[in-house]
């Protein structure tokens, strides 16, 4: 059996050290805040801004949420998102996604100051990921990053495929592998033969958004097997891309859903928002 990568663990020693450089600003009258702004009530959406903010009370920041109804105009939000900009106790925003279908989320992505951007979705901070000159990691990639080096397992050099070419997770992952020279091969919907490119992966990630898709004869023996998949199986019950159970013995690493690469987005968001409030209140 491979060894189970333990997220939760993971995550909170990332929180707690995050909570006690956050009690050292605070000894000196530095206070960071993150604002959380969502719009209409899709309960997923609600569950992840509720644990965002259980986050920023554990490690200490100010948090400031904006749940507005789903009727909010895509104006009315651009005023909010512009307020936000201009107001310095607040140090990171971000918006909640999906916006209702009347707003174009990509305006409003523009719209906010990329310096206060913890998602990382700007294009501004888009180009320095891609240049390898950042300050704010997209969280999920930049966690998926936190599990593979809690293994001990050194990325350069090594045979690196994900799965999944999305704009929050395939791309910017494949760039941080890559500024860790792995040799990277990026695997989408029209990619021939699947199961045999991904077998070639020393370190595989899974973010396809397909449950239980990738079983053991898409895994290398001894892989790295990061799963960021959120699904639901045929029981109802919460499962990621991997089949879990058929890989298990296969992988040398690799993570459970829940309890693998979830709890690490929350926690990498608050190390962006970190960053975002010593970069503006300890200059
Ligand atoms: N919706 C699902 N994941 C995310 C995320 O990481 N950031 C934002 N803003 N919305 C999301």
């Amino acid at each position: 059996m491979g060894q189970i990568i333990d997220g939760k663990a993971v995550s909170q020693s990332v929180k707690d050290s995050i909570k006690a450089e956050v009690a050292e600003l605070k000894a000196k009258g530095i206070e960071i805040g993150l604002a959380v702004v969502i719009v209409g009530d899709d309960p997923a959406s609600k569950v992840y801004v509720r644990n965002k903010k259980l986050a920023c009370e554990y490690v200490g920041f100010n948090s400031y949420e904006y749940a507005l109804p789903a009727e909010t105009t895509e104006q009315e939000l651009l005023e909010l998102v512009d307020k936000l900009n201009n107001d310095d106790k607040v140090d990171g925003i971000l918006v909640q996604l999906p916006v209702p279908k009347h707003i174009n989320d990509k305006v409003v992505i523009d719209n906010i100051r990329p310096d206060k951007d913890v998602d990382a979705f700007h294009p501004v901070n888009v180009g320095k990921i891609m240049i390898g000159d950042y300050s704010f990691l997209p969280c999920t990639p930049a966690g998926v990053m936190e599990l593979i080096a809690s293994t001990g397992t050194e990325i350069a050099g090594k045979e690196c495929v994900v799965i999944g070419r999305s704009n929050i997770v395939g791309k910017p992952q494949a760039m941080l592998l890559l500024h860790k020279n792995g040799t990277v091969t990026v695997c989408h919907s029209k990619t021939k033969n699947l199961a045999e490119v991904c077998s070639r992966a020393d370190i595989l990630v899974a973010a396809v958004g397909r449950a239980k898709m990738i079983t053991k004869e898409y895994i290398k023996e001894g892989a790295v097997v990061i799963d960021v998949g959120m699904n639901r199986d045929e029981n109802g019950k919460l499962c990621g891309d991997v089949d879990f159970e058929d890989c298990k013995d296969k992988a040398l690493f690799i993570t459970p859903v829940p309890g693998g690469v979830g709890p690490m987005t929350i926690a990498m968001l608050m190390q962006n928002t970190l960053t975002a409030g010593k970069e503006h209140k300890c200059k």
